[in-house]
């Protein structure tokens, strides 16, 4: 069958759900990656076509989803806590329940939820998020329990509607999958292989956006640099892409996450130099520093590689910085391997790192690995890694002070209602005192202050 002759099929589910379904709410947990946030505005899109509302309370939802995520096991644990309150809401509003995201593509979860959690409604996969009309039609009207999970390569649908969380800032998926199976990486195996979105729908993608007045878009993908065009406009590669998004008038600030460093070549080098609108912080994964660890993580590429790739980067690209993940405790990591990693640390000074203590995944070639980290010498390791990052988060923070900065104005901020938020274009979070009627647009803002995790500035 045709992708779009599927997407014809659940618009007809739709249509028919409209009529069924009035008044009603829906409540979306998301857990995990930017991939996750994109596939529950999705989500959020099929349903209020449907006609459902979204609200920001579980308690008041006739609809419950939760878009899970497997890559460590507190985020799996996090899902079975969050049953438990959402059984409550079920016993007393009569609410569906739905489960879908990469935990839901393991069999072992699959299992457990069938014998341990039986009053989850709906279950789908990563595979078959496209079919929530469909999924949704078979509960209400022929009352039948869905279990709607399938292990594929994957396919790529166009056209699902989809509702945005942010009014100017958007996230645009550009690939699928990922065929490098890192060896503690659960992704693989639940997001199925590498897959390219064409050329042109990404493009008018973004120009709908820049009509819309967005002016900051993220491309996602968990190795967007093998992204793979099919010649529209003439973009084969990553770098590709990335000169022809340059070229969208509206757009000003372009993110792309993750790229991976093997396959950081210099056509997307030159891209990121000659490219204004993107974001001077650059994330660049490391996962360890130790050549030995990377070796055994089948990252491909080595310390003195990423180091100098780095560098190659910061000589063609002066104005930019760093962003990386860092997994502490992996499988045979010795105290040497780890001395690696707070070098490369010291060397890239890098302006935000993401750490993550290692988590065996079911079905992975570390899981099986011999001599896995005793957790008290994971947690001691990555405490160490934490003093060293505040360290230098401190330190380049104060960098920022009497600096005058472009800031995007996001909205207003969480903890005082009084000031407003924005980024800097290395993606440090600004607050400012300024007139909501900012926000949206991009300014010129003095830094006063650090305060670890933000900035404090004045427009000028
Ligand atoms: N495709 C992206 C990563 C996506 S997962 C990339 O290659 O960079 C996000 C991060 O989670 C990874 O970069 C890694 O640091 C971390 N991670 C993945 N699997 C993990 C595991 N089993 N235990 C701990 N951290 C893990
Ligand atoms: Fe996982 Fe590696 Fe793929 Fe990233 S590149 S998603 S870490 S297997
Ligand atoms: Fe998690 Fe799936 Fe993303 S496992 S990190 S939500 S791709």
């Amino acid at each position: 069958m045709l992708k779009n002759d599927e997407i014809d099929i659940q618009n007809k589910y739709i249509s028919k759900l409209r009529q069924i379904i009035s008044g009603k709410k829906y409540y979306i947990l998301t857990m995990g990656c930017n991939l996750n946030e994109n596939d529950s505005e999705k989500i959020a899109g099929m349903l209020e076509k449907i006609g459902y509302n979204k609200v920001d309370e579980m308690n008041k939802a006739d609809l419950i989803i939760f878009n899970t995520c497997c890559i460590r096991e507190n985020a799996e644990d996090k899902v079975f806590g969050k049953l438990g309150e959402a059984k409550k809401v079920k016993e007393k509003n009569n609410a569906i329940i739905a489960l879908c995201g990469c935990m839901m593509q393991q069999k072992h979860i699959i299992e457990k939820l069938n014998k341990s959690y039986p009053f989850v409604d709906i279950i789908f996969g990563t595979h078959t998020l496209h079919k929530l009309p469909e999924d949704l039609y078979k509960l209400i009207v022929a009352k039948n329990k869905v279990r709607d999970v399938i292990d594929i390569d994957g396919e790529i649908y166009e056209g699902i509607p989809i509702k945005r969380t942010s009014k100017n800032k958007a996230l645009v998926t550009i690939m699928y999958g990922c065929n490098n199976f890192c060896t503690y990486c659960i992704v693989p195996y639940v997001r199925g292989r590498e897959r390219s979105r064409k050329a042109e729908n990404i493009l008018s993608e973004i120009q709908e956006l820049a009509k819309k007045g967005y002016k900051e878009i993220t491309l996602l993908g968990q190795n967007v640099n093998s992204y793979k065009g099919n010649g529209y406009k003439e973009i084969y590669t990553f770098a590709d892409l990335l000169r022809a998004v340059n070229d969208i008038d509206g757009i000003e600030i372009i993110n792309f996450i993750s790229p991976h460093p093997k396959d950081f070549t210099d056509d997307v080098i030159d891209a990121i130099r000659d490219c204004k609108k993107i974001s001077r912080i650059l994330h660049l994964p490391l996962q360890s520093g130790s050549s030995n660890v990377l070796k055994l993580m089948n990252r491909k590429y080595t310390k003195e590689g990423y180091i100098n790739l780095a560098k190659k980067i910061k000589h063609e690209v002066p104005d930019v910085v760093f962003s990386t993940d860092i997994i502490v405790g992996f499988p045979g990591e010795t105290e040497e391997d780890f001395k690696d990693t707070l070098d490369v640390v010291k060397t890239i000074n890098f302006e935000q790192v993401f750490m993550f203590i290692y988590s065996k995944r079911v079905g992975t070639p570390a899981e099986k690995m011999e001599n896995q980290i005793d957790e008290k010498v994971k947690h001691e390791r990555f405490e160490r890694l934490k003093q060293l990052v505040e360290k230098q988060l401190e330190e380049n923070n104060k960098k920022y002070i009497g600096t005058e900065q472009e800031i995007l104005i996001e909205g207003v901020s969480k903890n005082n209602k009084n000031t407003l938020t924005g980024r800097t274009k290395t993606n440090k979070i600004v607050i400012l005192e300024a007139d909501d009627s900012y926000i949206g647009k991009i300014i010129n803002v003095k830094i006063v202050s650090e305060h670890m995790w933000y900035l404090k500035g004045e427009m000028v």
